[in-house]
């Protein structure tokens, strides 16, 4: 079998990130440019201004992927990008480099999917892990229990039906006047190790409902309805650093809702296992993956759950976890050897053809 060595360009949301990897497994190099921090003053993912932020890093951030690989253009195979599911304006910037470099330096090019690329990175990380497995993917935008069956055969078992769980963290961080500057995630884990995780009744969503499939718009108003009984002050940026005297309050809440929000991904997981254990007997592993899965309580109590199911937790380190360049290229290595790739767009291809 050829070796071959694949750029990975993702652009889907806030990060502008690019990543070479070569089909053994070897990371040559992995390059994140982060808005974070831009996107946190406004509340949310502005796509406007998110696009003009990747435009302005895309190259550099290109460039210098192949900088730290020690590269040039013409010693890569191929190159990735993801198309989608993402903000259109977002994804377009990474879709339109990678044409005119694919293009100018005649490399074929292979179109990648953001959640496939979350799932499959888990195969790079862990070289034995081999079709079919079960997948959470969860991340700021999605909730979804797969069942990969193979490469490009997905089994959906459950999506959310509103809100994502990221985007629970996101909003609890915010209203608790957490420093959203990492994004909420991490700065409401951290908090929450001050709380008693007990000390707020939360009810678990769709308890009813035996089925796969996530909600956390409730879970949500019911935090924003404790956060307001409470009398905390949710004004941006009053406390950023949270040294006031509620700080214990907000931690109560912070460690009920995280115990709430994960008891949920742990009720729907038992559940998945049962059921692709129907359909494909062999499964061995659970595959975590997307930003949350970066969180240690929510590795902790996965790795309860497969346990008790005798399968394994397979989870990438939190860098490959949260949106990167790595899942994109090893995702474009996985499809490229088996020929599943476009061949190198026109050199003078126009821009709005893209
Ligand atoms: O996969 P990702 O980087 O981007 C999307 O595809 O959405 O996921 C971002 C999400 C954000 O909502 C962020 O707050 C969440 O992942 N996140 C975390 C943690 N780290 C990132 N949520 C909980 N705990 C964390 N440690
Ligand atoms: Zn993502």
């Amino acid at each position: 079998v050829l070796m071959s060595t694949v750029l990975g360009i993702e652009t889907s949301c806030d990060d502008t990130a690019a990543a070479i990897v070569c089909s053994d497994g070897r990371i040559l190099s992995e390059v994140v440019s982060s808005q974070t921090d831009l996107l946190s003053r406004y509340g949310g993912v502005a796509p406007k201004m998110a696009e003009e932020a990747h435009l302005q890093v895309i190259d550099q951030v290109v460039q210098q992927a192949l900088e730290n690989a020690n590269l040039k253009e013409t010693d890569l195979s191929a190159v990735a990008v993801t198309i989608g599911p993402g903000l259109s304006l977002c994804l377009r910037v990474g879709v339109q480099k990678a044409r005119r470099f694919a293009g100018k330096f005649r490399l074929p090019i292979i179109g990648v999917h953001h959640m496939e690329a979350h799932a499959l990175v888990a195969r790079l990380v862990h070289k034995e892990l081999e079709f079919p497995f079960l997948a959470l993917l969860i991340s700021g935008g999605h909730n979804l229990l797969i069942l990969a069956r193979d490469l490009g055969d997905y089994v959906q078992l459950g999506t959310t039906i509103d809100d994502a769980i990221g985007e629970a963290f996101d909003k609890t961080a915010r209203w608790l006047g957490l420093d959203m500057r990492r994004g909420g995630g991490p700065a409401l884990e951290e908090l929450a190790r001050e709380g008693d995780p007990h000390s707020i009744k939360f009810s678990v969503p769709m308890k009813q409902h035996k089925d796969c499939n996530f909600s956390y718009a409730g879970l949500k108003t019911q935090v924003r309805m404790a956060i307001e009984s409470r009398n905390i002050n949710t004004e941006k940026n009053v406390i950023s650093s949270i040294d006031c005297e509620d700080r214990k309050a907000r931690a109560d809440i912070a460690a009920s809702f995280q115990r709430v929000a994960v008891l949920h991904l742990e009720e729907r997981c038992e559940r998945a296992i049962e059921w692709a254990l129907g359909i494909e007997p062999s499964i061995t592993s659970l595959v975590i993956s997307g930003g949350v899965a970066s969180n240690q309580y929510v590795r902790l109590r996965l790795d309860d759950v497969v346990e008790r199911n005798d399968l394994q937790l397979v989870c990438p380190p939190p860098r490959l976890c949260t949106d990167n360049g790595v899942m994109v290229a090893w995702t474009g290595i996985e499809h490229f050897r088996l020929g599943r790739f476009d061949p190198p767009p026109p050199e003078d291809e126009q821009e709005d053809t893209v």
